[in-house]
Parts: C-alpha cells; structure tokens; sequence
C-alpha cells in the first residue's frame, strides 16, 4: 500500500526540515516508490527559466558540456533543478508513468498522458538519468528524467492542435500574458520592458486588446534591428530603443512617445538583474508595476520606489494567475503571426 504525502510536498523536503520543497535546499527525488497523492511522469524535456539558463550558460561560459554538468550537478546535490544563484526553475514536458492510488479517478488525467508541468522545477522532484541534448538557444534541455507532481500541482495536459516544443515554450511564460490581460484598462498607456522576448511579445498582444485604439503599448528593446519585426508583429503601437539597466534613458525615451505622460502600468519582461527602476521610473503616482522577471530583486525595487517617491503598486510576478495555460495557448490560435514566430524562434 502507498504512503500518503503531504498535499504540498513537504514530505519530500530533506533539509531544512519545516519548508516547502521551493525554498528547501534539497528534496528526496526517489522516484522507486510514489506516495498514493503523487503523479510520477517521465521526462523528455525541460525548458529552463530564462533567467537562469542565461546564468547558468554564463558561468559556463556558454560551453554545452559544461552546462550539462552543471544541471546534472544541481539536481544531483539538490533533488530538483533550482538555480542556487536565480533561485529559479523552469518546467519539464513529458508523459504520466504512474498515478498515486488516492489521485486515480479524481484527476483528468490518465496514465500515458502527455503533460507540461506549470509548477515550478524549483519545487519539483527531478531525477535526471540523461541528458540528450541542449539547445541553448531556446533554453531547452531534452533528457531522459523522471519528475513528480504533487497533489497541489498544477499542470496542462498537451494540446493537440500544436506541437509539444511550441506548447512547451508557450507554457514556460503564461503567467505573463494573462496578467497583460487582466492588469490594463481600456485607454491605458503600459510599458513593456523586454519586449522582444518571449513573454514580451506574449504580453504586446494581450496588453493591445485590453487597451484598445485610445491606449499605447510601448515595448522597450536594447537593439534596434528588433523595432521593424515587432511593429510588422503588430504587438506594440511603438517599439524604443533603451537599456533597460538605465532607468534614465528608459524613461526619456518612454516620455517621448507620450508626450511627457507617465505610463499607467509597466511590464517587465527583461531575462537579467538591475532593471527594476527602469521599469519603476516612467510609472505615474498609483500606477502599476507587473515584475514579470526572475531576476528581479525585492529589495532593488521596495528601496527605489522609495527613493525617487513613488507611490506605485508593485506586483511579483506569480507565474500562476487563472486560466493561464488556456490564455496563452490562446494567443497562437489567434494570431498566426506570433505562432509563426514562436515556431521559428522557440522550437
Ligand atoms: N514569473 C514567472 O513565473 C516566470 C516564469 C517564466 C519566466 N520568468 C522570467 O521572465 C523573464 C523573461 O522570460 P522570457 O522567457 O520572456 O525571456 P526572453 O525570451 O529571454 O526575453 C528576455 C528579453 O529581455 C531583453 N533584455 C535583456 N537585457 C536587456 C536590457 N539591458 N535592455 C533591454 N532589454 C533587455 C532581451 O533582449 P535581447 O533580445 O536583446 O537579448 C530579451 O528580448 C525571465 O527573467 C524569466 O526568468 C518568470
């Protein structure tokens, strides 16, 4: 008879007692015996969060052996694959191998399912036999790995109407694009930093329909070769060029566009650290700021906001907000432009 589990997975925590498995340093990732509320899936796939990829790919000095290490590494010491620099994740694709006996009947889900995890890796016990290949341009890492999910997890089972590498790479930002509709009003201007990048573009669209022809969607990009691409996107109403590591010429170019206006939210879409005041500066009073990114810091923003007095709302971005998976994938049926461009880019 299986054990039962904790709903959230605490009893997979090793050290230190007493957390959840995210902010454990490492968790049992014994994959031989599953608790009667766990979902064990083999793993073919894992999309690493940007964030972290980028560091990792860094410190490695971009060396495809040495980043395979690395991760092998990570999950080796620490049961689940979590950045110790970033602290972040990323998800893994693969098919259900077994379903604890307490979750059978009660899920949507049936053995030889093929499923995305949308809960972070962060928090989730990964086993990794092998590493297939890694495509360091899309932040990928095909494997063969073992992960589980707990009874708290969330995952999307994989759409038929689109490969398992698209939905993949879709799924590993939908946080962001259905805050980009929920956070706007009609006539908004929103600012979004990082918007060549995949949660960026994610973003434009959803940010256009919201604010519709009285609203602008500004989409911050540090090279210019990228304005011409995403205005044929249709994405943004305008595209600046800024580094969004200087929050003076972000907000300089921003304000040009507007006419001096302050923007009512921000989106910060940005894969590196030091772009929280970018994304604070052009905020009017009792404005919006979505931090989106990973490498945002807590103590950056609160202490900056501050400092330049401003009474802005900032939001973490929690990469769960409702019917995210259904918004995201949403946004490839409906625009065959994006779709085309995630396939180029992202599979
Ligand atoms: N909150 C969550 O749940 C969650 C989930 C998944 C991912 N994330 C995080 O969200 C962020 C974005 O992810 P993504 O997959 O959309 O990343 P992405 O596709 O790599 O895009 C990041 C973009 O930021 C741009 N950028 C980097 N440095 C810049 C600078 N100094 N000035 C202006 N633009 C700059 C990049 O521009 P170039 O094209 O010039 O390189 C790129 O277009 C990451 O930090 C990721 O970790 C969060």
């Amino acid at each position: 008879m299986q054990k039962k589990g904790n709903k959230y997975g605490t009893h997979r925590v090793i050290e230190p007692k007493g957390v959840l498995t995210q902010a454990a340093y490492k968790i049992d990732n014994n994959m031989d015996e599953i608790y009667s509320n766990e979902i064990l899936c083999n793993v073919t796939a894992l999309n690493i969060d940007s964030a972290s990829f980028t560091q990792i790919e860094e410190a490695c000095g971009g060396d495809e052996t040495k980043i395979g290490e690395m991760i092998m590494g990570i999950v080796a010491e620490r049961g689940k694959q979590q950045n110790p620099v970033t602290g972040s994740g990323g998800m893994f694709m693969g098919t259900v191998a077994k379903i604890g006996d307490d979750l059978k009947g009660k899920i949507d889900l049936q053995e030889g399912d093929k499923v995305v995890s949308l809960v972070s890796l962060s928090l989730t016990p990964l086993k990794i036999n092998k590493i297939k290949a890694i495509h360091k341009d899309i932040d990928r890492v095909d494997v063969d790995a073992q992960a589980i999910l707990f009874e708290s997890g969330i995952y999307a089972k994989m759409p038929d109407d689109m490969s398992e590498p698209l939905a993949l790479a879709a799924l590993d930002v939908a946080g962001a694009p259905a805050q980009a509709r929920k956070l706007p009003k009609e006539g908004d201007n929103v600012l979004i930093l990082g918007a060549n990048g995949k949660s960026g573009v994610l973003c434009g669209y959803e940010a256009m329909k919201k604010v519709g022809p009285k609203g602008k969607v500004v989409g911050v990009v540090r090279n210019p070769k990228q304005v011409p691409g995403l205005i044929e996107l249709g994405v943004y109403t305008d595209v600046i060029v800024a580094d969004c590591t200087k929050p003076v010429e972000v907000m300089e170019a921003a304000l040009a566009i507007t006419g001096g206006q302050e923007y009512d939210i921000s989106i910060c879409c940005v894969n590196i650290e030091n772009c929280e005041m970018a994304a604070i500066l052009p905020v009017r009073d009792d404005g919006l700021v979505y931090f989106f990114s990973m490498a945002t810091s807590f103590t950056k923003a609160a202490l900056g906001a501050e400092g330049i007095g401003k009474d802005v709302t900032m939001i973490v971005g929690n990469g769960y907000t409702k019917d995210h998976a259904n918004i995201t994938l949403n946004v490839l049926r409906e625009n065959e432009k994006i779709r085309k461009l995630f396939e180029e880019k992202y599979v």
